[in-house]
């Protein structure tokens, strides 16, 4: 049987997927079974972020596969101390917690809400509730789900977690006025990445820090899509000066290799017993040395500076088809390599006339194609994206 015949006979559809089957990656570029040719600006949904197969980190976990790839919690490993060093480095005095996905970090992250808010009070009248942003995307978990306040997500799901409510990003009196007595905690992306790339403003990340410091609640921020370089700093948030009191970490992280990761501030993390949380798979030797090879390989090879450098023609590229067809182009909205580009009307008719013509995007909220190209990209793959981007937009 063909891929296609064993997927449709064998594999849930729980994703609409795109009719191609892919079957190696070099860089930016990957290839179907049909020989076909892409130049792949999904990195794996803000994954891949040193491209597919760089060989310096295929080594480091060919050794490290050879020598040790999983152990337990319940003994240390190096790679995951050395790890969550580098982490707390660049996050600032705490420690860190392993887990293997996005939706987990939050979770976990949930948990830490309540555990600060028993600790808080005098356990009667416990703080418990989360306020998330409307339109965000927190992950699949119940706690994810319930923090994701979109009809898409929890329907048919409910009822969903209780002790959530949203306000706008963007608008601290939003945020404010849904504040009482239970309010444990604001969980907040920087940038929202599923919702279609919806940025925070500096001024509104300070305002929310200020609000969380009056109220005595936690700031916990959801840097699983927009942080790990791809916004050209370590974190979406560091551009606004403030410190949050827990970060979760997942996607580009591992740069492939699955792994999430939570930092908390050295005070909040004092409230974490043994018992309380865990992870079996979490910070396994294979995966701490597929994230620490990621930190290694974008700071030796000045990949940092790539996006940087390389970031504000790119936009300029897209502000220019914006211009030209503005009949099709509602918005654009960018920080780095981390691009939304909102039609007016469906994009789906777009993503797929972008594929055919040999770049794959993705589709976020909103109608919003979402551009999210590996670091190591050159200008002239840059400029490849923008010439196809035009190219397909003409036939509509
Ligand atoms: C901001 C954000 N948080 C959480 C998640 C969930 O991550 P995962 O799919 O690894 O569970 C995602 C996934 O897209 C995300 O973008």
């Amino acid at each position: 049987m063909q891929t296609d015949e064993l997927y449709d006979k064998f594999v849930l559809s729980n994703y609409a997927r795109a009719p191609i089957t892919l079957v190696k990656g070099l860089g930016c570029k990957v290839w179907d079974d049909a020989g076909n040719e892409y130049l792949d600006f999904t990195s794996g949904i803000a994954v891949n972020s040193l491209g597919h197969c760089h060989s310096e980190w295929i080594n480091n976990l060919a050794n490290q596969a050879k020598n040790l790839i999983h152990t337990s919690n319940i003994f240390r490993n190096e790679k995951q101390a050395i790890l969550a060093s580098k982490l707390v480095d660049k996050a600032g005095n705490g420690k860190v917690f392993f887990c293997n996905s996005g939706t987990e970090a939050n979770e976990f992250l949930i948990k830490i809400a309540r555990l600060a808010g028993y600790e808080a009070t005098d356990k009667e009248a416990k703080k418990f509730k989360v306020l998330t942003a409307k339109n965000s995307f927190h992950g699949r978990t119940f706690g994810g789900m319930a923090a994701t306040p979109q009809e898409k997500i929890q329907f048919p799901f409910r009822p969903m977690l209780v002790g959530f409510d949203h306000g706008e990003i963007n608008d601290i009196d939003s945020f404010a006025s849904l504040i009482d007595d239970q309010t444990a905690a604001i969980l907040i992306e920087p940038i929202q990445g599923e919702g279609g790339i919806h940025i925070c403003t500096d001024a509104f990340l300070q305002d929310l820090r200020t609000l969380c410091d009056e109220k005595e609640i936690l700031l916990m921020l959801d840097e699983v899509q927009c942080g790990i370089y791809r916004t050209g700093k370590f974190f979406a948030f560091e551009s606004s000066g403030i410190q949050p009191d827990a970060i979760a970490m997942a996607k580009g992280l591992g740069g492939g290799f699955p792994i999430g990761a939570v930092w908390l501030k050295e005070k909040i993390s004092q409230l974490v017993k043994p018992g309380m949380h865990g992870c079996t798979f979490g910070g396994s030797p294979l995966a701490c040395t597929a994230a620490l090879s990621v930190i290694e390989i974008v700071e030796k090879e000045g990949l940092l500076s790539n996006v940087n450098n390389l970031s504000e023609k790119w936009h300029a590229g897209f502000y220019k088809v914006l211009e030209k067809f503005p009949q099709l182009i509602k918005s654009i909205r960018a920080s780095g390599f981390l691009v939304g580009v909102e039609l007016i009307s469906d994009m789906m008719p777009v993503i797929k006339n972008l594929r055919e013509n040999g770049l794959l995007t993705v589709g976020a909220g909103g109608n919003t194609i979402r551009f999210l190209p590996p670091f190591m990209v050159t200008e002239y793959d840059l400029d490849q994206s923008i010439n196809i981007l035009n190219n397909s937009l003409s036939n509509f």
